[in-house]
Formats: C-alpha cells, sequence, structure tokens
C-alpha cells in the first residue's frame, strides 16, 4: 500500500518518492525512479537499509527477537509442528489439513531416490572432500538429470522441481557423508519419516537393521524447522538472484549452498564448535573473550552476533532446550556445553558484547547437539543447506511467480581510472 511521501533534497532540488507499508515491519520508501528523476543512485554495501524484494514468507522483528513463518512464531513451530508440516505451510502459505499434509509426504517419500547414475558422481570426488563441495556440484547436476522439470515458466514443472529439490536433499547430504568415511550408500525407506530416513542413510549400514531413536528423530527435525527460513539472508538472495535471470531451480539452489557454505553465514556452527572445542576450559574463556574485543585480533566469537538480530536469536532459545533433551536421550553428555553456557554467560555480561547488542545466535548451540547425534563437524553445514532448501524454493518460486519479476542488477560507486587511451606494450 502507497500512501506518503517521503523528501528528498538533492543538488538545491526536491524530490518525492512514495513510501509502501508492509503487514507489520518498517515502511519502505520506493526509490525505483530514483536514477530516472534525480540521476543518483543509492550506496548501500551490504544491503544494510534496503529491501530487495516483496514478501510473504517470513518475518524478522531483530530488535524483539521475534521470527515468523507465514504469521506463525518460529517457537510455536518448533514446539507443536513436524518438518513437512513447517515445509507445506511455507511453500503454499497455510498449515495444511491431516490429508493436505499426508499427500505432501507421501509426494516427498517418493521422490527421495536419487538418479541412479548420480552415484558415480561421488566416486569423482576425493574421499577428504568437504561434503558441502558435494552438495554444491551434486545438487547443481541434479539438473542434467531432469529435466522435465526445468522450465521455469510451467507452474506444475517448478513444483515438481521444488518436492525434487526437498525430497533428494537428504539423499544427497548422507551419501556425501557416507563417502566420506567409505561406507556403502543406503537407498531411502519409504517406511520412514523424513528425519528418521535421514538418519538411517547417515548412519545405518546395509549388515544391520537401524533403529531410530524417536528423541533423536524429534530434535533432528526440530533442528530442520529451526533452519527452514529466514527471509532475504546471504544464501537467499543469492538464490533469488541466480534465478531473476532465468536460470534453473537446480542450479539456482546449488548457488545457494555454495554461498551458504561461508564461515560469516552457515558455515558458523562449524566453527563455532571448532571454537568451543578450542577454549577447552571454562578458565580459558575469558582469554577469548579479549580476543573477540581486540581490533587488531581478526577472531569474533563464532556463533555470536546477527545481522539482523539485535537480541537473543529465537532459534537459540530452542536449541539450548534440545541439547539437553538429546544428551538426556543419548545419555551422554559433553563437557563443550558447559564452555557454551559459560562463554553465553560472560559475554552477555560483557559491556563490549552489551552495547554492540551481540547474542548467541542459532548456530551457537547447533554444533553440540549435532555432534552429540554423531555427525562429523564437516556435515553441520551439509545439514543446513538440507534444511534451508525448502525455504530457498518456496522465495524461488514467489518470486518467479511474481509478475514484476525482473533481472536483479545492482549498481555501483565507480572509483577506478577514468577514460584512458591505450598504450601499446612496447611504450609502457
Ligand atoms: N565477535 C566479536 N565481535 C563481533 C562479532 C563477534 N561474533 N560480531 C560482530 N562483532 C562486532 C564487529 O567487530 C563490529 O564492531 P565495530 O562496530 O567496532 O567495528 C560490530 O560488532 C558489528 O559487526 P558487523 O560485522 O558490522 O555486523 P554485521 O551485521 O555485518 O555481521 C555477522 C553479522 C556476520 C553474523 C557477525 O556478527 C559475525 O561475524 N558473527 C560471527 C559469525 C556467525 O556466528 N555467523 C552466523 C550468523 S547466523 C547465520 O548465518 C545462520
Amino acid at each position: 500500500m502507497a500512501d506518503k511521501q517521503a523528501e528528498l533534497e538533492v543538488g538545491g532540488e526536491t524530490y518525492d518518492f512514495p513510501t509502501i507499508q508492509g503487514s507489520v515491519g518498517p515502511d519502505v520508501i520506493d526509490i525505483r525512479k530514483l536514477y530516472g528523476t534525480t540521476g543518483r543512485f543509492t550506496y548501500d554495501p551490504g544491503y544494510k537499509s534496503t529491501a530487495s524484494c516483496e514478501s510473504a514468507l517470513t518475518y524478522i522483528d531483530g530488535d524483539e527477537g521475534v521470527l515468523l513463518h507465514r504469521g506463525y512464531p518460529i517457537g510455536q513451530l518448533a514446539e507443536q509442528s513436524s518438518f513437512m508440516e513447517v515445509s507445506y505451510l511455507l511453500l503454499n502459505g497455510e498449515l495444511p489439513s491431516k490429508d493436505e499434509l499426508d499427500e505432501f509426504s507421501h509426494t516427498i517419500t517418493y521422490h527421495t531416490m536419487i538418479h541412479d547414475q548420480m552415484r558415480q558422481f561421488y566416486q569423482g570426488f576425493r574421499r577428504d572432500a568437504h561434503p558441502m563441495a558435494i552438495m554444491c556440484g551434486v545438487v547443481g547436476a541434479l539438473s542434467a538429470f531432469y529435466h522435465d522439470s526445468t522450465d521455469i515458466s510451467d507452474p506444475e514443472q517448478r513444483k515438481i522441481a521444488s518436492h525434487r529439490l526437498i525430497a533428494k536433499m537428504p539423499t544427497i547430504a548422507a551419501w556425501a557423508y557416507k563417502y566420506s568415511v567409505g561406507q556403502p550408500f543406503l537407498y531411502p525407506n519409504n517406511s520412514l519419516s523424513y528425519t528418521g530416513n535421514f538418519l538411517r542413510m547417515t548412519f545405518g549400514v546395509p549388515a544391520e537393521d537401524y533403529e531410530v531413536v524417536p528423541a533423536v528423530e524429534k530434535a533432528m527435525d526440530r533442528i530442520f524447522i529451526l533452519h527452514a527460513d529466514h527471509e532475504q539472508n546471504a544464501s537467499t538472495s543469492t538464490v533469488r538472484l541466480a534465478g531473476s535471470s532465468g536460470a534453473n531451480p537446480f542450479a539456482c539452489i546449488s548457488a545457494g549452498i555454495a554461498c551458504l557454505w561461508g564461515p560469516a553465514h552457515g558455515g558458523a556452527n562449524e566453527a563455532a564448535l571448532n571454537m568451543l572445542r578450542e577454549i577447552g576450559t571454562p578458565d580459558r574463556i575469558p582469554h577469548y573473550i579479549e580476543r573477540a574485543k581486540d581490533k587488531n585480533d581478526p577472531f569474533r566469537l563464532m556463533g555470536f552476533g546477527h545481522r539482523v538480530y539485535k537480541n537473543y536469536d529465537p532459534r537459540a532459545t530452542v536449541m539450548q532446550k534440545t541439547v539437553r533433551e538429546v544428551f538426556d536421550a543419548l545419555n551422554v553428555s559433553d563437557p563443550v556445553f558447559e564452555t557454551a553456557l559459560r562463554l553465553e554467560e560472560m559475554a552477555l555480561q560483557d559491556d563490549y558484547f552489551v552495547e554492540k547488542k551481540l547474542f548467541p545466535n542459532v548456530d551457537f548451540y547447533s554444533g553440540v547437539i549435532l555432534s552429540a547425534i554423531g555427525f562429523p563437524t564437516t556435515m553441520f553445514t551439509a545439514l543446513f543447506a538440507l534444511a534451508r532448501t525448502v525455504g530457498w524454493v518456496a522465495q524461488w518460486n514467489e518470486m518467479i511467480s511474481d509478475p514484476d519479476q525482473v533481472i536483479g542488477r545492482p549498481r555501483q560507486l565507480y572509483t577506478g581510472p577514468t577514460a584512458r587511451d591505450y598504450v601499446p606494450i612496447g611504450q609502457r
């Protein structure tokens, strides 16, 4: 809804721009005509003040620590829902009826196998390849195997591609793990849930029956819910930007996986656990806090701080609780959890972290849980990619369905040399 005007005075002239109101959250100033009317661009590296699109999927209030999917608070979804139900919600806008959920789960279950020729792709990677390197390659390669779902102008093909991506991701991620440990790949088992199936394909072996531990299945499902979508973060924006050129969905999701891999984004859960293990014991925490505060030291507390949350990340609250549930279910403990709790407590009493509003984010505790379940650190970001795939495809679908969608093409502030004549090599 456009109503109020924003005034901009530049070069002695005043220009009016409409402001647009969303359903909740700050108004935006619509500057689409800025260049045409003023001959100026805006300058906003990192998009700290820029809304790149309109979206009805996910809402975050970073100051209040609120995260809503289609209006539903993440805490309620994590406690009461399932990853399949949240996936349906993100894709379709409403919670499903029982029949709708059964049908959706059935469809996803029956898309979990990957083309058998793709098994050979894995052999091309070194055994010590990072699972995210394998995920980028194998997911991108899906476009070479599923030609019948790459026409993005056909809603039915987009739907099939979305289902395929969500369904095949656990198989692809589990096989990346199996390949790294030299164990045979397990095919999906349709009698199991989405999450149970993933656990079996990851930790099962053909010689033995694999028993899915219900508490672990529930914890894993909850971790998937917590990672399902997070509005216009770096990897989602990457998927949208790649998709804006008309690229096929498999290529777009592969681009998202590549972006997610970075330690400032999805790679932070791996980095956070490595950091906690390096700290080792609570008595060493003050040293690391001092390092994090030192401007001359590149070290940061991994799993701390967030571009949008300037309050406790609501996902971190659920994660902290889930650590205890998994420890109880598996009858294990890990001193790293005590270190994490103590580090959080000490950092939140320190002026540096208080003033900069740096709180634990979703990655701070997720590594502790995943490690207790048995995942090596290199798999952490792969699990994030698996769960975020539903958010990526929902955002991609939303963008492609928008009749006003155009190719994403930022402008720049050019600071290089002005025009000059070419000098032949002998005269330089
Ligand atoms: N440890 C120490 N200092 C920090 C940290 C941290 N984890 N995070 C931010 N700061 C400081 C910065 O040094 C900076 O200080 P300055 O103003 O004195 O220069 C200030 O806080 C603001 O930091 P920015 O990097 O400008 O904040 P931005 O919003 O761009 O970055 C980010 C957010 C990348 C998440 C950052 O907090 C960070 O690097 N955290 C560690 C990595 C991490 O946990 N990433 C996971 C994010 S959640 C996710 O992707 C699922």
